[in-house]
């Protein structure tokens, strides 16, 4: 069964056409990155726009990669909750509209699930249940994956979302956005050990708090200023990278090793990052649970991660009718 994808949940207008969940026949991503740095964020009307003008181009390209012609393929998965809604909503009505003249069913699919969906593409043995760490712009998330459309959460951000965090020091510390890959880079020179930031307490055994360890950052700035002196942004950048990471780690391989997963995986945005990674599979590798990490190319949004998880919710029944909406925010354990 091939399934064409539309994605517009944010910056990135994609489209996709993959095979049974799995087999990736076309991956097309406009990104709009460029344009929002100069803002330091995402500008939500600015993302609609993009996304009005790049999203026939896109979704045209991503067909004819795949050699196929819209009557060709069998559904037509959108990304329809949670996102910017304006940026949701256009691919929304594109693929209502693309649906319609094409008579095809279409499947509605959870930006998050989706994120989830991407270690599909590159693991054809992954199969639930599993624990997923999500970990995006707007979502910290501990996940116990039961099975391809059930979800069921252990932990998540009291505050701040992973990437958002990144996002923030990267911006105190006058870092470009997006900051996860900023301070990554910089983290590069750095040393970890040069600053000693705090380790945030939270309620709850498997949630997470960044918003003490970014206001960490911010006092060293503020300190450093007073004194007349600059911070040292690698040493800072790397400093607060081994934090979030380590935190992240452990928050997931504490969750394995309580509920005896035998399989974790990464997913979303952050889930590019190369310490936690490598923390994560070390951790998993004394515990003898299997580590599943995305491509670093399907960490960030696309849209081959939504045809993946628009598969099986096919599979589960899970289309929609012609009157579909989007939706700013959904758990990703919704019924
Ligand atoms: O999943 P995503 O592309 O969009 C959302 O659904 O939110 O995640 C974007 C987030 C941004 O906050 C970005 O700074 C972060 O992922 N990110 C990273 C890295 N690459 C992207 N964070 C840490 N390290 C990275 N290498
Ligand atoms: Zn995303």
């Amino acid at each position: 069964m091939k399934i064409l994808s539309i994605e517009s949940s944010c910056d990135e207008t994609a489209a996709a056409v993959i095979e049974d969940g799995r087999k990736i026949c076309s991956s097309v991503i406009h990104t709009q990155v460029e344009e929002h740095k100069l803002y330091g964020g995402v500008v939500p009307e600015i993302a609609s726009r993009r996304h009005i003008e790049s999203i026939c181009g896109v979704t045209a390209e991503a067909l004819e990669q795949a050699g196929l012609t819209a009557r060709e393929v069998d559904a037509v998965a959108v990304t329809a909750a949670p996102g910017l809604i304006g940026a949701v909503l256009v691919g929304v009505n594109f693929a209502k509209g693309l649906a319609l003249s094409a008579e095809k069913p279409l499947i509605p699919v959870h930006h998050i699930r989706g994120h989830v969906a991407a270690n599909y593409l590159a693991h054809p043995e992954l199969e639930p249940p599993f624990l997923a760490l999500i970990v995006s712009g707007g979502h910290s998330h501990i996940v116990e994956v039961q099975d391809y459309t059930h979800y069921h959460i252990l932990g998540h951000t009291v505050d701040d979302a992973a990437g958002e965090a990144f996002d923030k020091v990267a911006r105190t510390l006058g870092l470009p956005y997006p900051g996860g890959p900023s301070v990554a880079a910089a983290a590069k020179t750095g040393d970890p050990k040069a600053y000693r930031l705090p380790v945030p307490h939270v309620e709850g055994k498997y949630n997470v708090s960044f918003s003490g360890l970014k206001t960490a950052v911010l006092n060293e700035v503020n300190k450093a200023q007073m004194k007349g002196e600059e911070v040292n942004v690698p040493n800072l950048a790397a400093s607060f990278q081994e934090r979030i990471a380590g935190i992240l780690a452990e928050k997931l391989l504490l969750a394995a090793a309580d509920t005896g997963a035998k399989q974790v995986c990464l997913a979303g945005g952050v889930a590019a990052n190369g310490r936690l990674r490598q923390l994560v599979n070390d951790g998993a590798q004394k515990l003898g649970a299997k580590v599943y990490l995305p491509e670093l190319k399907f960490c960030g949004d696309n849209g081959a991660m939504i045809a993946a998880q628009g598969y099986y919710q096919y599979i589960a029944g899970h289309t929609a009718g012609l009157e579909l909406n989007g939706l700013p925010t959904l758990p990703i354990d919704y019924e």
